[in-house]
């Protein structure tokens, strides 16, 4: 099936035609990715704490065939507690109970690799492959707040610091899951549970970390987790180009997007490996409504639960206008609109710039998500997948992570009334081809440390 709308920019190659996106969602705080979510009469405050919620996000989901449900983490209380957090309160732990109440959908969690010791990290996630039967994948961040670090009774390194033992421990965490080898075969009742000389310790000293090893954990049905990492500083990048399977961004356009992608696949060229195993998706934020009218209104109805005094000024001064938009339900007048002003590089203010020449008010422009850190779309179905369509198909992403204001309505709506139209089009798969998440994201298969780029900068030989 084939009947790919004609997008806008239409610049795809005959190869990004017949590939197929790839699709994640980010869970979390189980209210959604806007801050006043968690304050709506139709949601449930104790959400937070209600694993029941994160199942029914992510079995809804699983539903629609993505991919897999992301969840970032911060390892300190990120905001005031007057508001709800917008994280979850343990990523690993809150999907391994996930695992336990769905059969498909992939299940990405981040966890940091600068405190926790690489035995430990490699034995929670490989257990959560295991358990899932070969579904897990592990956001693997330095993490960069001084909060993080003061949690542990540490300073913020320097970056090279930080980065050198990201390294170390991504190296032995790689050769801990390699350590129980395939060959060690399945139990056997009349002779051995497994061979012995199969599952060899690792004995890896770095100046960080290390490990003796063996990790007595099987191979799971992909035999270890998939490997995300952030598109982050130069370091962050490099460490990317070596370690991760998919690598997720945050571009503002289409141009940067492809700039990121194609930094990312040079990246993965100069660890030594095919920029085809390495895959680039963005953070996008939607949401689906009848008309495009109803979408901006469930997003202002969230945005009218916070002070929107603040993001009015900044968008007078996106626009490029001085003092106040004293009028925020009102359309820009014809002297606003004679003096607004784009900052030629700044893809929110080139973006605010034409929504207030088209017409809107600063509240919808608000609405349209203008300041969201990712691209947003509040709109309709068709709208919405038109927008999916024309960044996979000008090549800036191989696929996107969807951010959803309101998980409890978005990730349904998104599933019943956006994904049908990505099938239509042939720009999603029609449910799972595979049962692993390196089946679904359509990855080689690796065990162990890649022999490729075994001898980066960490992990010297006892
Ligand atoms: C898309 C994206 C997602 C990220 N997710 C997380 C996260 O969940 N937790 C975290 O601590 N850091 C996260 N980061 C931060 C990066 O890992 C990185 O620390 C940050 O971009 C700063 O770069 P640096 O550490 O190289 O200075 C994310 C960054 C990006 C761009």
């Amino acid at each position: 099936m084939n009947n790919r709308k004609k997008s806008k920019t239409d610049e795809g190659t005959s190869e990004t035609k017949n590939k197929q996106m790839i699709l994640g969602v980010t869970l979390g705080n189980n209210f959604g990715t806007h801050p006043a979510t968690w304050r709506m009469p139709h949601v449930d405050p104790r959400s937070y704490t209600n694993i029941d919620a994160t199942v029914e996000q992510a079995r809804t989901a699983e539903r629609g065939g993505l991919h897999f449900v992301f969840m970032p983490d911060r390892l300190f209380m990120a905001g005031d507690p007057t508001s709800a957090s917008m994280f979850n309160m343990d990523p690993i732990i809150t999907l391994s109970a996930v695992a336990q109440a769905t059969a498909r959908i992939g299940l990405m969690g981040t966890a940091s690799t600068s405190f926790t010791e690489p035995y430990l990290l490699a034995r929670q996630l490989k257990v959560l492959d295991v358990i899932s039967r070969g579904r897990a994948g592990w956001n693997a961040v330095p993490s960069y707040e001084s909060a993080a670090f003061e949690n542990f009774g540490k300073a913020l390194p320097p970056r090279e610091n930080k980065y050198e033992r990201l390294h170390e421990t991504m190296q032995v965490v790689h050769a801990l899951w390699g350590s129980w080898g395939y060959e060690a075969g399945e139990p056997d009742q009349a002779g051995m549970y497994a061979d012995p000389s199969h599952i060899r310790p690792v004995n890896l000293q770095g100046k960080h970390v290390g490990t003796r090893g063996p990790l007595p954990v099987p191979p799971s049905e992909q035999g270890q987790p998939v490997i995300m990492m952030p598109a982050s500083s130069g370091y962050g990048l490099q460490a990317a180009g070596m370690y991760a399977n998919v690598v997720i961004g945050m571009p503002n356009s289409i141009e940067e997007g492809r700039a990121l992608r194609n930094t990312v696949r040079e990246a993965a060229v100069q660890a030594g490996r095919d920029p085809e195993e390495i895959k680039f998706v963005a953070f996008v934020g939607y949401t689906v409504g009848d008309t495009e009218r109803q979408a901006l209104d469930a997003r202002r109805a969230l945005d009218d639960q916070i002070d929107v005094h603040g993001p009015l000024s900044r968008l007078s001064a996106y626009l490029g206008l001085h003092g106040e938009l004293v009028r925020p339900d009102e359309p820009l007048t014809a002297a606003q609109l004679a003096s607004v002003r784009a900052h030629p590089h700044d893809a929110r203010s080139v973006r605010a710039v034409e929504l207030a020449k088209a017409g809107w008010s600063p509240r919808d422009i608000l609405a349209h998500g203008v300041f969201d850190p990712n691209p947003y779309v509040a709109g309709t179905a068709e709208q919405i997948a038109d927008h999916l369509q024309e960044w996979f198909e000008a090549e800036a992403v191989d696929g996107f992570v969807t951010n959803f204001d309101d998980f409890h309505t978005g990730i349904g709506d998104f599933v019943d009334r956006v994904v049908p139209i990505l099938r239509e089009r042939g720009l999603l798969h029609d449910g799972y081809e595979g049962e692993t998440l390196r089946d679904h994201l359509g990855l080689p298969a690796q065990y162990g440390l890649d022999p490729r780029i075994a001898t980066g900068p960490a992990g010297k030989t006892r």
